[in-house]
């Protein structure tokens, strides 16, 4: 049986279809080398969240890759046309443009014309009680990509460290898992970003490490910093990440989520710290939803 998600509508080559009837080529280079680039968000009141800036990182991702994506008012008209199908107030949303299809063959130059996509479903934030109690998260074997090699600030369709990373935490019973850079320094989360609090100072990994230049990382460093938080963009140890007194991570879906445990370890109290759980309040304002 095809699990496809219920109540999907998407937008594929120009026309909005049910979840259960939307299909691309075999051939489409998405499908065979991961071959696109891709975004996601969710709606707040039916507007999709930072939505010019998960387009500029498109943009930025599909530049790196050397992809010539389908103009700007193109892709926003088919996330409306997308949206107001689905005709939900929360929404998840997802915009993939892959290079396309066409004769089998490595060089880029066998795909016809990019191909888009945009999926909306309603939205379904992670299970409530990772909010209020917190999330575990656990350090993998696997590294983010060294400077050379595919840059992890490219959200390509190429997401398998990802997938594997995510797997291995899963196994450990534990919710995201932990990249760490070549140096062996904290990256990011396989789906997230990740903050960790010290003595009232908040601290995240530099985008040097190596790492997806999260839009909703960027925005609670604003929120922090505007609230008069002292904050720093530097390499952080697994040894201070384990001594942190606090920690959270941060998606465009899933916004700000307390971390209480790593690698079976608490961190702090091993209950979300106070500084986590006003970051929630402050950016549940700043999107105009109150916090899960
Ligand atoms: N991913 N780091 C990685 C590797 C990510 O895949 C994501 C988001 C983030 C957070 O970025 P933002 O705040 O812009 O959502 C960080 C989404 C959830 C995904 O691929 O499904």
């Amino acid at each position: 049986m095809r699990r496809v998600p219920a109540e999907a509508k998407v937008y594929v080559d120009g026309q909005v279809l049910d979840g259960e009837q939307a299909c691309v080529s075999v051939f489409d280079r998405g499908f065979l080398y991961g071959d696109g680039v891709y975004e996601v968000t969710r709606t707040v009141r039916g507007e999709p969240l930072f939505l010019a800036e998960h387009l500029d990182r498109l943009a930025a991702s599909a530049r790196a890759i050397e992809l010539e994506l389908p103009p700007h008012p193109r892709i926003a008209a088919a996330v409306g046309q997308t949206l107001q199908a689905l005709g939900q107030p929360r929404a998840y949303l997802r915009i993939v443009v892959t290079r396309g299809a066409g004769e089998i063959g490595l060089d880029p130059a066998c795909a016809d014309a990019p191909l888009l996509v945009v999926i909306a479903r309603p939205l379904q934030l992670p299970d409530q009680r990772l909010y209020r109690d917190g999330a575990a998260v656990v350090c993998v074997p696997l590294r983010r990509n060294a400077p050379g090699h595919l840059p992890p600030e490219v959200k390509s369709g190429n997401y398998l460290t990802s997938v594997l990373a995510t797997a291995a935490a899963r196994r450990r019973g534990a919710y995201e898992a932990v990249l760490c850079d070549q140096q062996g320094h904290i990256a990011e989360g396989a789906s997230s970003n990740l903050f960790f609090v010290q003595g009232g100072r908040v601290r995240t990994p530099p985008l040097a490490a190596g790492l997806l230049p999260g839009i909703t990382r960027r925005v609670v460093l604003e929120l922090l910093r505007g609230h008069g938080v002292p904050c720093e963009e530097a390499p952080v140890t697994r040894q201070e990440a384990a001594e942190a007194d606090e920690a959270f991570l941060t998606s465009s879906v899933r916004g700000v989520m307390p971390v209480v445990r790593l690698d079976d370890r608490p961190i702090g109290t091993g209950r979300p710290g106070p500084l986590t759980r006003a970051l929630g309040v402050w950016y549940g304002e700043h999107i105009g939803e109150a916090p899960p």
